[in-house]
């Protein structure tokens, strides 16, 4: 049984949902985003294969399909939108993600569909440049923020000016064992142990790290919401915030050792 989509924020007229217990079997923990405006919907980091079948069923109780004007890929990973192809089939959204993804995600979907006989990919894919940009939802609003290197090289989070919000993707994730995901960090230090070792080997450089929080800072965020794990909300956000500026990761951590390559890595099999 799934639970009942987590309200991030809700109004009359406009919603912030999150779905954190569609992932079953050996996927890791992913969240999965809805944002209604108006009765016009759409879709953050929706995931591959895995969650699309329970997703389709919570996402109709929300708004129709075919209202379903936009699917937000913060970046190319299969968790984020290996199921491109079945929402581009089942729905009539456009995909918006980085230019540098948009002509390799045509790769995911069948070459039957890929032509202008099909789902027309050219008109359904929607290239960002590094700068991202704005994109009007009903009656509001969503910014695509640059969080480039963070961790892919074209890397998108999507800002929700109406309940400001700020959708991070993979910045922020956290590894966690229990049902925990809607609930948000309370004990800071505690929570690094979660956080640590993926931010480490995920994110590029202290720099790219450094150089986001400071316009984060600038946003005046309501809540930082990632795609793994738990949400930070209030003074949570500033202690996440001051802590990914002074972590070293990604190239910070490699010398030359790293490359060298080891002996015998798989036994061959007779
Ligand atoms: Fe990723
Ligand atoms: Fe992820």
């Amino acid at each position: 049984m799934f639970k009942r989509a987590v309200p991030l924020y809700e109004d009359d007229s406009h919603s912030c949902l999150a779905f954190v217990d569609l992932v079953k079997g050996s996927g890791i923990q992913s969240n999965q985003f809805m944002i209604v405006n108006n009765k016009r919907s759409a879709l953050i980091d929706p995931g591959g294969d895995l969650t699309f079948g329970a997703l389709t069923i919570e996402v109709a109780k929300y708004s129709s399909l075919d209202n379903l004007d936009y699917i937000l890929a913060s970046h190319q990973d299969p968790d984020i939108i290996a199921s491109l192809p079945k929402w581009l089939i089942k729905s009539p959204a456009k995909v918006i993600t980085s230019k540098l993804w948009s002509r390799f995600l045509p790769h995911l979907v069948p070459g039957y569909l890929n032509d202008e006989t099909g789902i027309s990919l050219n008109k359904r894919i929607i290239g960002l440049s590094d700068k991202g940009g704005s994109i009007k939802l009903g009656n509001s609003e969503i910014i695509a923020v640059p969080a480039h290197f963070l961790h892919s090289v074209g890397n998108f989070q999507f800002f929700d000016v109406k309940s400001r919000i700020l959708f991070s993707g993979d910045m922020g994730a956290s590894l966690i064992e229990d049902n925990s995901a809607a609930e948000p960090v309370l004990n800071f230090k505690k929570h690094i142990l979660n956080m640590e070792g993926f931010h480490k080997r995920y994110m590029t450089s202290n720099k790219a790290c450094r150089l986001w929080a400071g316009v984060v800072k600038s946003l005046n965020v309501s809540m930082i919401v990632p795609q793994h794990g738990k949400p930070f909300a209030g003074e949570q956000i500033y202690e996440f915030l001051d802590w990914i500026s002074n972590l070293e990761c990604g190239i910070d951590l490699i010398d030359e050792s790293f490359y060298q390559p080891q002996v015998s890595v798989f036994e061959q099999t007779a």
